[in-house]
């Protein structure tokens, strides 16, 4: 039976109580933490970088899944690898060819962190296939990058349907995360679809029991 595990996003946690907001989803049972890294240009917000990361770890040794939503991936690799990051996702869309986007799997790669290419939306999941198996993860974005609270986009059923799919064929062994208005009434189809992460921020950081709110997820 494969493990279905649950990213809170601490996009949407309050900074105000942050120690608080995780030791509560620590207790709940998450193992991963998701840092939506936005740099104000690739989306139209601007959130943390790498220190966020290294001060948490001083408390909590979740896997750290960095999510970067920059123009520039490759000034940031470094410094969060050194926050200790367990695995660093870019953007196909920050790139202008493939080539480039190559060479950053593989500096990546470099390191011995693990690496995952999102796409948009909009983008399709055609685009990744000529590097697929190189990679440790895909994130389909199921929302339009750049801020939490967001509603689920349904498309992403289906691009989720035929990435697994393509996976089965090719018995290819990527993760399948997914990434924006992830709830309890949408989790069962995902994970049913062949989700192995899903990342939640709103619905776990505003729920009144984190605890209750995991559960609810996969149970
Ligand atoms: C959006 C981020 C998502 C978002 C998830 O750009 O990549 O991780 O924070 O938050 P919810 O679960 O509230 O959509
Ligand atoms: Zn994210």
């Amino acid at each position: 039976m494969k493990e279905i595990l649950i990213a809170p996003s601490i996009l949407s946690a309050s900074f105000t109580y942050l120690e608080n907001e995780l030791d509560e989803v620590f207790k709940a049972g998450a193992k991963v933490l998701h840092y939506d890294v936005m740099d104000g240009h690739f989306v139209n917000n601007i959130s943390f970088g790498s220190h966020i990361l290294s001060t948490i770890n001083t408390k909590h040794n979740l896997i750290n899944d960095v999510h970067l939503m920059v123009t520039d991936p490759n000034k940031y690799i470094e410094s969060f690898v050194k926050a200790k990051a367990d695995s660093i996702t870019v953007h196909y869309e920050s790139f202008s060819n493939e080539i480039d986007l190559i060479n950053t799997i593989n500096l990546i790669k470099s390191y011995g962190v693990k690496v995952g290419v999102a796409i948009k939306p909009k983008t399709k999941i055609d685009v990744l296939f000529n590097f697929i198996k190189d990679i440790n993860l895909v994130l389909i974005m199921s929302v339009e990058p750049g801020f939490g609270g967001q509603k689920f986009i349904t498309e992403s059923y289906k691009k989720i349907e035929d990435l697994q799919a393509f996976r089965k064929k090719k018995n290819l062994k990527f993760l399948i995360e997914v990434d924006g208005g992830v709830n309890d009434s949408n989790s069962h189809k995902l994970i049913n679809l062949g989700c192995d992460i899903l990342v939640c921020g709103s619905y776990i950081f505003n729920a009144a029991n984190k605890e209750e709110a995991i559960r609810k997820l996969k149970e």
